[in-house]
């Protein structure tokens, strides 16, 4: 019989992540009106918090939806028939982005970022001298494809220089890495719970600038869709008692806990432990003989993207460490998804978690006739020379 941790499996994909006991009492409670002062305060806390962890004093939005919807909301109110808008082309989730502004009618400019390392400013500024009306840009913080993290704080300063609306998708980031919506001049940095917030999926979560917010009024024509119209969302999220659609009431009270827990750890000290963690499973992954496919300094802290090579196949190695150890990874995407394997360290996990994956992946490669050996005590004696406070996970994860 499946048990409420999904059947024992430890979930170490690129999100959704396990909930913690804390999130999951949360989450677990009688429904409440979205009308109710309940509510209310519920909405306003979380709104509030997220406003830290976005590191932003100007508005946020919380909107029921997934992490896309926050992305198109902010192409929605902010592109229109014709524009050109730069998009830094890092893999799967940029193309997304892409394909988002053709819908609204814009004209994607793709500026090629290497595949193993984050987009270097130059190109961008070699590509906005080739379409100086260019009306945005966009990039993917993580790239949750590659686990390759773009300068999103350098980028931001080319942006401002330069008068684009800079839109960011920092849903694999946030919570588990630097985000600074102000100082790095972001107008719509978007993100999700599911991920290194270590909440329940189902929550669009943005930060909107006063500028977005200002082109978003002032455009000619009104955004075509109700639901995404940014205006609506920031008074829904400004004033909960103001009705705009019904609430998922549970998700946010869920999500109010995951951010009261990510504040108590303190961010810098949050983003420490997944730096931690990301190292632990990076120097493992090198003992087996593998490949980290990022270059060194350009790797995210929220999942960590394997090389596999031939003849392996990153199907085969998810669908054994599975079976044999209850350890659920990911594969890749796209045309090179069998050479991906993909593995998720972030929210309110430990230690323990990022060894079991470890010690669940070297047992895959030996059964699938890779013997290697050493992964856990490599990443156990890099774990043992860390601060074991700032290891500590925030909360209890029960397997
Ligand atoms: C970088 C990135 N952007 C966007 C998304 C889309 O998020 P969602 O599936 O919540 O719509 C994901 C999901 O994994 C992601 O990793």
């Amino acid at each position: 019989m499946g048990s409420r941790m999904g059947d024992g499996e430890l979930l170490m994909t690129p999100g959704p992540v396990m909930l913690s006991k804390r999130v999951m009492r949360a989450l677990c409670r009688q429904v409440c009106s979205h009308l109710s002062s309940e509510f209310a305060e519920a909405l306003s806390e979380a709104r509030d918090l997220l406003k830290e962890v976005f590191r932003t004093g100007q508005d946020v939005v919380i909107a029921p939806g997934s992490s896309s919807l926050g992305l198109e909301m902010a192409i929605s109110n902010s592109v229109g028939p014709g524009d050109e808008v730069l998009v830094v082309s890092s893999g799967y989730y940029a193309d997304r982005i892409a394909e988002m502004v053709v819908r609204h009618g814009g004209l994607p400019v793709m500026v090629e970022a290497p595949a193993r390392r984050g987009v270097e400013v130059g190109r961008l500024k070699e590509a906005l001298e080739s379409h100086p009306d260019a009306r945005a840009l966009c990039v993917v913080h993580v790239e949750s494809s590659t686990g390759v993290a773009n300068p999103v704080g350098d980028i931001g300063r080319l942006a401002r220089r330069e008068g684009l609306l800079y839109i960011v998708d920092a849903v694999s980031s946030l919570g588990g890495m630097e985000v600074r919506a102000d100082d790095w001049g972001i107008d719509y940095c978007v993100a999700g719970p599911q991920k290194a917030l270590g909440a329940p999926p189902g929550l669009a979560l943005l930060s909107v600038s006063g500028r977005a917010l200002d082109m978003a009024r002032s455009r000619r024509e009104r955004p075509s869709t109700f639901y995404m119209d940014i205006t609506g969302w920031v008074r829904a999220t400004r004033e909960p008692l103001k009705r705009y659609v019904t609430h998922s009431v549970l998700l946010v009270f869920a999500l109010r806990e995951a951010l009261r827990i990510a504040v108590e750890e303190g961010l810098e000290k949050r983003f420490r432990r997944h730096h931690a963690l990301a190292e632990a499973v990076r120097r493992g992954v090198r003992e087996l003989g593998l490949e980290v496919f990022p270059e060194e300094g350009h790797e995210a802290d929220t999942l960590t993207a394997v090389r596999v090579p031939e003849p392996l196949s990153s199907t085969r190695i998810a669908d054994v460490m599975l079976a044999e150890s209850g350890v659920r990874v990911a594969r890749g995407w796209g045309p090179h998804a069998d050479r991906i394997l993909r593995i998720g360290h972030m929210g309110n996990i430990g230690p323990e978690h990022v060894l079991k994956a470890l010690s669940a992946l070297e047992l895959a490669l030996s059964r699938l006739g890779h013997e290697a050996r050493g992964a856990v005590e490599e990443a156990s004696s890099f774990l043992s020379s860390q601060d074991p406070d700032v290891l500590r996970p925030p909360d209890e994860i029960p397997i």
